[in-house]
Order: structure tokens, then sequence, then C-alpha cells
């Protein structure tokens, strides 16, 4: 239960505790640049809470982050990490959405609360333009967190701000799911597990993807109908249509981006939806367009979601007690071999990295 107060609540400082520990991409870009470093413990100013992170997560743009390939000019140094998880430890005067004890997440761009994208959300995005989540302490603004439900854990919630809403955002809001439809998800990562397992609970039929049919095999007893392996299949798309009996599938959450988006759109019904939402192959390339067009296939950017959206997909969540897929989990003081980890593509679903006292 939230303790509604306007009034602030100090946290217990002492003497001893005046500094956090926290990860920050140092001078330079590149994953040995990330350096465990010692910062001051941040006060909340007015409207703002502290929250102590017990866990964060990772997504591909955080490699991408890392290495400088997201956005060159990025601030440096920069704490990584849009997504994360913990308690709230301390409210700054005027805070009532969330009080102490509260357990939180933040959400991706910080200032986006409700509605279309627009121009002036993307420079709020935690771990990019400003310092994100790996952090012993962070402060948020009492708007940019959401609260969890209390059947995960602080790890399973690290999960969400990024690559569920996204998922969500793209099949609910985007693609307006409905039972009975059938989509297509590429790879196993954490986009598409969350895809996979929100549209299981629609009541939607899923092609997996995978370069491994071990992945695939475990992505079938997450509920997927059917697997493809793109390595043995690089036609994966005709695979598709012999699966849906040649009428396509109604969605596809794209996450490879350039190299996939053509077999993407052949992959898909006439009218349907293809959520244009990775960059796993690159962040530019020749589409086949006109195959788009004699489709009336609809193309939809995708960019994470705001806190509407991730509020919507936490009610659900909790109604289908949807549990998060986490591969492994890294301590803080790892998150070079984390991100190297992510990287390989080993992995299936979320890779989580934790802080500990
Ligand atoms: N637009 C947005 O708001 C948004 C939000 C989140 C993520 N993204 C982007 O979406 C992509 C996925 O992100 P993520 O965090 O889910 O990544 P991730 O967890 O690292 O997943 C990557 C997985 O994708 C699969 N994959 C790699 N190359 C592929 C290809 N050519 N074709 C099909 N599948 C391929 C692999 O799965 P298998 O091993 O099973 O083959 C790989 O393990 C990234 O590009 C990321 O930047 C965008």
């Amino acid at each position: 239960m939230t303790t509604l107060s306007t009034m602030p609540t100090p946290f217990p400082r002492s003497s001893t505790r005046t500094t956090m520990r926290a990860v920050e991409l140092r001078d330079t870009f590149g994953v040995d640049s990330l350096t465990l470093a010692e910062r001051q413990l941040p006060s909340p100013g007015p409207g703002e809470v502290l929250l102590r992170v017990r866990a964060t997560s990772l997504n591909y743009r955080d490699y991408l982050v890392a290495v400088g390939e997201y956005d060159p000019h990025l601030r440096l140094p920069l704490v990584p990490l849009s997504d994360g998880a913990g308690e709230v430890v301390e409210t700054g005067p005027g805070v009532t959405r969330v009080g102490v004890g509260d357990r939180v997440a933040g959400i991706f761009m910080q200032g986006w609360i409700a509605g279309p994208l627009t121009a002036e959300y993307p420079p709020t995005a935690l771990g990019g333009a400003i310092d994100g989540m790996l952090a012993e302490y962070v402060v948020l603004d009492q708007r940019g967190v959401v609260r969890i439900p209390d059947f995960l854990t602080f790890e399973e919630a690290a999960t969400l701000p990024c690559a569920a809403v996204t998922a969500w955002n793209a099949l609910v809001r985007h693609s307006s799911l409905k039972a009975g439809e059938t989509i297509l998800v590429q790879g196993t990562g954490g986009v598409s597990l969350f895809a996979l397992q929100f549209a299981r609970a629609h009541g939607a039929r899923v092609i997996a993807t995978s370069s491994s049919d071990e992945k695939l095999k475990r992505a079938m007893e997450l509920g997927a109908f059917e697997g493809i392996n793109y390595r043995d299949n690089p036609d994966w798309a005709s695979k598709a249509r012999e699966i849906t009996r040649d009428r396509g599938v109604d969605h596809v959450v794209d996450v490879g981006g350039p190299g996939t988006l053509g077999q993407s759109i052949d992959a898909v019904r006439e009218s349907g939806t293809v959520c244009n939402i990775g960059l796993l192959t690159g962040f530019a390339g020749e589409v086949p367009t006109y195959k788009a067009l004699f489709k009336e296939v609809r193309i939809q950017g995708v960019y994470v979601g705001s806190r509407a959206v991730f509020e919507d997909m936490l009610r659900a969540i909790d109604l289908h007690q949807i549990r998060p897929t986490i591969d492994r989990t890294f301590p803080m003081e790892e998150i070079r071999d984390a991100i190297r980890y992510l990287k390989s593509g080993q992995h299936f679903g979320k890779i989580v990295v934790t802080l500990g006292e």
C-alpha cells in the first residue's frame, strides 16, 4: 500500500554513508571503458524520489551505447542501462505518487507519460541521453516511476522497462492484437520472448524464429506454436507462409532491421503490420518497399513506449502472472562480462545485473 504524503521523508544518511558505487562509461566508448566508480549519494529535490536500485537488466541498446554506436555524441561519463527496479528510500518535498518502501521501476523515457511520441521525450531516456540505472542509488522524478507487481522479484521487474514495454506497445497499441491472430517473432532475445508471452496471453498464435533448435524447443515450451530455424531456413518467410497456409501472419515483431524487414513484409498478410523495432542487422539497408505497397502492409516504427503503456502492461502481467524469462544474472562488478555475454547472443530472454550493498 502506498503512503501518500506531501512531506519529505528523510533517508537515514550517516557520516559513514555519503557515497555510493555506480558504473560509469568513462572518458571513451568501449566495453572496457565501463568502470566501477564512487559517486556522491544523490538527494531528491522537490517532486523527486531516491531509489535504492536492487536489479537492472541489459538490452541490446546498452551494448550499442557502450561501444559508441548508439550515439557517438553522448556525454561522458555516463551511468549506463535504462532498466532497473528497486525501492523508494527517500522522497523530496511534494511527492504524492509513491512513498518510502514502495517497489518501483523507472520508465525508459522519463518524460513520456502518455500519448504519442513527441520530440521532447527521447532526450529524457535513461542510460543514454541522461544517466541510467546502474548505480546503487538513483534520483528520479516521481512521474518517472511505476509500481511493480508484488509477485515479481526485483530481478524480474528490472527486465520490463525497455524490452517488455516495446513488445506490448508493438502488439497491443500499434498492431491491435486480437485472439486467433498469428504473430511472428524473430530470435529469442528480450523483446521477442515478451512478445511471445503477451501474444499467448491475448489468445494469439506465435511463430518463433531462432538460430538454434534448442532455443526453439524452449520457445515452444513457453507457448510458441511453431519454430523456424533461420540459419537452416534462410528463406524463413516462405516457411511462415506455409505454416499459415499461404495467408501470411497478421503481425511481425521485427527486431532484425534492414536484414530482416524484406522477409517480414513477405511473411505478413495483406493489410498486416510489421513493427520495425530492432537494429540487430544494422541501421540502414535496402528494403523492397514495393512489396509493402502492393500488400498495403503497415510498417510501424516503435520506440519503447510511454508510462501509460507500461502501466497497461503491468495490469496484464499481474492478472496473468506473467514471469519474465531470465537467462543469467551477473553482479554489478561483472558488467563488462555481462555486456559481452549479451553480444555473444547465447542468451534466451533477459540478462540481469544485480546490485548488493
Ligand atoms: N525500438 C525500440 O524501442 C527497441 C526496444 C528494445 C530493443 N530494440 C532493439 O531490438 C533488437 C532486439 O533487442 P533485444 O534487447 O531483445 O536483444 P537481445 O535480447 O540481445 O536479443 C537478440 C537475439 O535476437 C536474435 N537475432 C540476432 N540476429 C538475428 C537475425 N538476423 N534475425 C533474427 N533474429 C536474430 C538472436 O536470437 P537467437 O539466438 O534465438 O537466434 C539473439 O539472441 C535490438 O536491435 C534492440 O536494439 C529496440
